[in-house]
């Protein structure tokens, strides 16, 4: 049974399109249907429709409760959630309807450098500001407290003294293409049904 992915972005989308790419190949059998965004001038919605993929805009103030959301998720058969450089606090409900089955991406070790405020380069700046020897990144099940759920894997880089955020941030962008996808593939081919 072919399995339905749906990717959530708020950004760039550079994982969002190495997701697709990696997943919707003629003989797989799990792709990513769909990319939701929250935000109109993400940068992830013009690679979904490059690449063929729909979009779906959902704006802040629906993601408050989510029964719209899930409604439609659950109308387009997705299976699967994978965050990557989502901002929003995804909504209860959702996470009842997708018991571990939503997945998120951290541009760090947690438990370090997690919480609300921390994303994308803020990350590798408090990295390189701590005068950390290693970052990496960390895969974790969603639940109700931001990156708290429970860590699936972790893969890790050196940082160098001389670093600047940005050579933190090639590092670790270079470990999330390489893994994610592979991670996730592990996590869906395990579903049951
Ligand atoms: C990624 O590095 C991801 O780990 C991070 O945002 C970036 C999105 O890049 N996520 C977080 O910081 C979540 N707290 P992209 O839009 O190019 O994929």
């Amino acid at each position: 049974m072919m399995k339905n992915i749906a990717v959530f972005a708020s950004g760039n989308g550079t994982n969002a399109e190495n997701l697709i790419r990696f997943f919707n190949k003629e003989e797989s059998l799990m792709r990513v249907t769909l990319v939701v965004t929250n935000r109109l001038t993400a940068g992830v919605r013009e690679r979904a429709a490059d690449l063929g993929v729909s979009c779906l805009y959902i704006p802040k103030e629906m993601w408050k409760e989510g029964t719209e959301i899930r409604r439609c998720l659950w109308e387009r058969g997705i299976d699967f959630i994978v965050l990557a450089g989502f901002l929003v606090r995804i909504p209860d409900i959702l996470i009842e309807a997708y018991p571990q089955r939503i997945v998120n991406i951290h541009p760090a070790l947690l438990p370090k450098f997690g919480g609300k405020g921390m994303y994308g380069d803020h990350v590798h700046r408090a990295v390189v500001e701590a005068g950390e020897t290693e970052s990496g990144i960390t895969i974790h099940y969603i639940n109700e407290h931001y990156d708290e759920g429970t860590i699936i894997a972790q893969f890790r880089c050196p940082v160098y003294p001389a670093d600047t955020p940005d050579d933190v941030a090639r590092r670790v962008h270079a470990l999330e293409y390489e893994h994610y996808p592979q991670v996730v593939a592990r996590l869906v081919g395990a579903l049951q049904e």
